[in-house]
């Protein structure tokens, strides 16, 4: 069989470029360790009330600097909705969903979560800049979905 100079030049590139993705696979996940998000825990979410830390929703210190929002997605609204916080702050957002599938945004940030029922979702971020950041579900979750947002207020 005889293939032709240009079809060998684009056999080679695809092939390269296959191999390529593959080494760029391969040392992604064993060189630096990148793997799928995984939930950070289980909860029953029936039993949020009664689940620490779901059961005392909001915002909490937990060093200089550093702040904790336990936050509950449920139709159709965040708890807590408004979140205080000063400017430098570093906040790590600990949510689950007590109901259906939402989701969790804030914008700007690097916070973007999907609030599965059973599933507890963590992200971090710091607020450097002084203002409103919004955050809303960006998952369909019914006819009240687009009620569903809140607000990070940096002072
Ligand atoms: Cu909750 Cu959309």
């Amino acid at each position: 069989m005889r293939v032709a100079f240009y079809e060998r030049i684009f056999l080679s590139l695809s092939a390269l470029v296959l191999v390529a993705f593959l080494v760029a696979l391969f040392f992604a996940s064993f060189a630096l360790n990148i793997h799928l998000p995984s939930p950070a825990g289980h909860v029953e979410p029936g039993r949020l009330a009664q689940t620490p830390p779901f059961d005392r929703p909001g915002l909490r210190q937990t060093g200089p600097g550093q702040y904790e929002v336990v936050m509950i997605g449920q139709i159709w609204s965040f708890l807590p909705n408004e979140v205080r916080v000063p400017t430098g702050a570093t906040v790590t957002f600990v949510a689950t969903s007590r109901d259906v599938v939402h989701g969790l945004h804030v914008d700007r940030t690097n916070v973007n979560l999907m609030l599965i029922p059973g599933q507890v979702a963590r992200a971090r971020t710091t607020f450097r800049e002084r203002g409103e950041y919004l955050f809303l579900c960006h998952e369909y979750c019914g006819v009240g979905h687009h009620l569903m947002y809140g607000r990070v207020i940096v002072e």
